[in-house]
């Protein structure tokens, strides 16, 4: 507990799911926050509960699914002291053929999963020697499992998520023999807003019976962090899955993964609301 006590850590998309359990994980492990994500109403929650275990929390709205936003927000987060720990966890996806959703959303997911992703990693990285933040610091980069292999109806998201793995993986090995360290986490199905944001949600029994909570993939997510991982999977079934995926023809993986994944859900996709 006592090494992330008194560090200062950037969480985005805190206001649900993976990340809002991993602020409240890092909260109640001594780590101060600096929350982010659309939603204010949400963020305050989760920032109330993060408080309550006595750390200082900061929460700054953005929308980083926006080209520009990342500098802003960086900005306004160092003002209140270095950034020892960032973790990019915010994301989302579409459960639909390619070419299907407008063009500006799938721009959209490019510049969240990636772009911003990236921006945030090279101020992280930056911050190594400028910073005032002694000692360790950690780079968590939320992935999936998805990153293993290709996925039809997730198209562009598994190719996302391939980019976190590589680029992250690239990073924890660069940075070998140094104070910080850099983390990619390929969760699998996890109990979150995800599903029903993505028209996802008709899985099989595989996906059904390997889905886990958003606490339990935070909380061995952090612990996969601490420990220097370079890359963790939460779960065994996802575990196995990974790695089972060397073994078998690509086309072959594809080909489960949509049938793991069932049918898109029809009818439109939510719009999740923006906050000001
Ligand atoms: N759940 C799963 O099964 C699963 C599996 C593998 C990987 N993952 C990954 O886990 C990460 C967390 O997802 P989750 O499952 O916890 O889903 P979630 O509950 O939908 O959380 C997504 C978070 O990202 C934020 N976000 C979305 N668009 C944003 C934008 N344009 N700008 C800033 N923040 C934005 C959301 O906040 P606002 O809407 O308030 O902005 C929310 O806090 C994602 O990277 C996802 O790809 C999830």
């Amino acid at each position: 507990m006592s090494e992330l006590r008194g560090k200062r850590a950037l969480v985005t998309g805190a206001s649900s799911g993976i990340g809002a359990a991993i602020a409240r994980d890092l909260a109640a492990r001594g780590t101060n926050l600096v929350l982010t994500a659309r939603r204010k109403e949400q963020l305050e929650a989760v920032a109330a509960e993060c408080r309550a275990a006595g750390v200082t929390v900061d929460v700054i709205t953005a929308d980083l699914g926006a080209p520009g936003a990342v500098a802003t927000l960086w900005d306004a987060a160092v003002a209140g002291g270095s950034i020892d720990i960032c973790i990019n966890n915010a994301g989302f996806g579409y459960f639909r053929p390619f070419g299907e959703v407008e063009a500006s959303r799938e721009a959209e997911l490019v510049q969240l999963n990636i772009t911003s992703l990236v921006e945030l990693s090279r101020r992280w990285v930056a911050g190594r020697t400028g910073g005032t933040g002694a000692g360790r610091r950690y780079l968590m980069n939320i992935a999936s499992i998805g990153a293993y292999q290709s996925v039809p109806n997730m198209a562009l998201y598994a190719a996302s998520k391939a980019f976190v793995r590589n680029f992250t993986e690239a990073l924890h090995d660069e940075l070998a023999r140094t104070e910080s360290s850099a983390t990619c986490i390929c969760p699998g199905g996890t109990e979150t807003e995800f599903h029903a944001q993505a028209g996802a949600g008709n899985y099989g029994w595989v996906a059904n019976a390997s889905m886990m909570s958003a606490e339990a993939c935070a909380k061995r997510s952090v612990v996969a962090m601490l420990k220097r991982r370079r890359t963790y999977i939460p779960g065994l079934i996802n575990k196995l899955s990974c790695f089972g995926v060397r073994f078998v023809p690509r086309r072959f993986a594809s080909w489960m993964a949509q049938r793991v994944l069932g049918k898109p859900r029809p009818g439109a996709l939510p719009e999740r609301s923006i906050a000001a």
